[in-house]
C-alpha cells in the first residue's frame, strides 16, 4: 500500500505552513535553553522570507511532507531542510550536506514522516555533491537523537555554551 503522505519539493504555496513549522521549531529549541536560541516575536515571518529565498538557492533542499486533507486539499504536515555548505577550517568540515530544520506535526509523528523526509534531504544533498550529511541536534533533545540514530547519523561533535559577564569599567 502506498504511504499516506508525500515528500516533494516545497512549493511556494507551502511556504506559509513550513514557516509556521519553523517558528514552532524555534520555540522549542528556545523552551530548552532561553539564552543559547533566539525568538523574535516575528519569526514565522523570518522562516517565510528565508525559506523563500533558499528555495531559490541552487544548493539548498527545501522539502514539504504533504497528505490530502479536507476537500482533498494538500495539508503539509512536516518539512526538512539543509545546503551544501562549503569546506569550514574553524570546524574541519569538508564541503558537505547540512541538515539544518526537521520537523513533523506532532499529529503525523511516528509513521514514517521523518524518515522519508531525511532520506530525501540526504539524496537531494548527495545529488548536489555532498559526499555526507551534518546535521547539528540540541543535547535537550533525546528523541531527535534517537531518531537520527536510528537513521543512521553517528556522533560527532558536541557544542557547549557559558554566558559571560560584561566587562568591568575601568576606573
Ligand atoms: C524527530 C522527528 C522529525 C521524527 O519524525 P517522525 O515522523 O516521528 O519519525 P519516523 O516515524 O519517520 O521515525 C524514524 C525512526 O525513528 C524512530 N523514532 C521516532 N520517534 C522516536 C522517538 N521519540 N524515540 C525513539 N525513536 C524514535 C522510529 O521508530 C523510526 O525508526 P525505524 O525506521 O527503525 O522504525 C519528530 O519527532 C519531530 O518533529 N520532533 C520535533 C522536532 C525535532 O526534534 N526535530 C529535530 C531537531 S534537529
Amino acid at each position: 500500500m502506498p504511504p499516506p503522505f508525500q515528500v516533494r519539493e516545497a512549493t511556494r504555496s507551502d511556504l506559509p505552513a513550513l514557516a509556521r513549522l519553523g517558528a514552532r521549531l524555534a520555540r522549542m529549541h528556545h523552551r530548552m535553553d532561553p539564552r543559547r536560541f533566539f525568538v523574535l516575536p516575528a519569526m514565522e515571518d523570518g522562516y517565510a522570507r528565508w525559506l523563500a529565498r533558499e528555495r531559490r538557492n541552487r544548493g539548498a533542499v527545501v522539502l514539504a511532507a504533504v497528505r490530502p486533507g479536507r476537500g482533498g486539499r494538500e495539508q503539509v504536515v512536516g518539512y526538512a531542510y539543509g545546503r551544501i555548505e562549503p569546506r569550514d577550517w574553524n570546524s574541519l568540515r569538508e564541503r558537505c550536506g547540512v541538515g539544518i530544520d526537521l520537523l513533523v506535526a506532532p499529529r503525523a509523528r511516528r509513521r514514517g514522516v521523518g524518515k522519508a523526509l531525511v532520506e530525501a534531504l540526504a539524496e537531494g544533498l548527495a545529488r548536489r555533491g555532498a559526499p555526507r550529511v551534518v546535521i547539528q541536534v540540541a543535547t535537550e533533545n533525546p528523541e531527535a537523537r534517537a531518531v537520527f540514530a536510528r537513521l543512521g547519523f553517528r556522533p560527532t561533535m558536541l557544542e557547549m555554551t557559558r554566558e559571560l559577564r560584561p566587562p568591568r569599567r575601568r576606573a
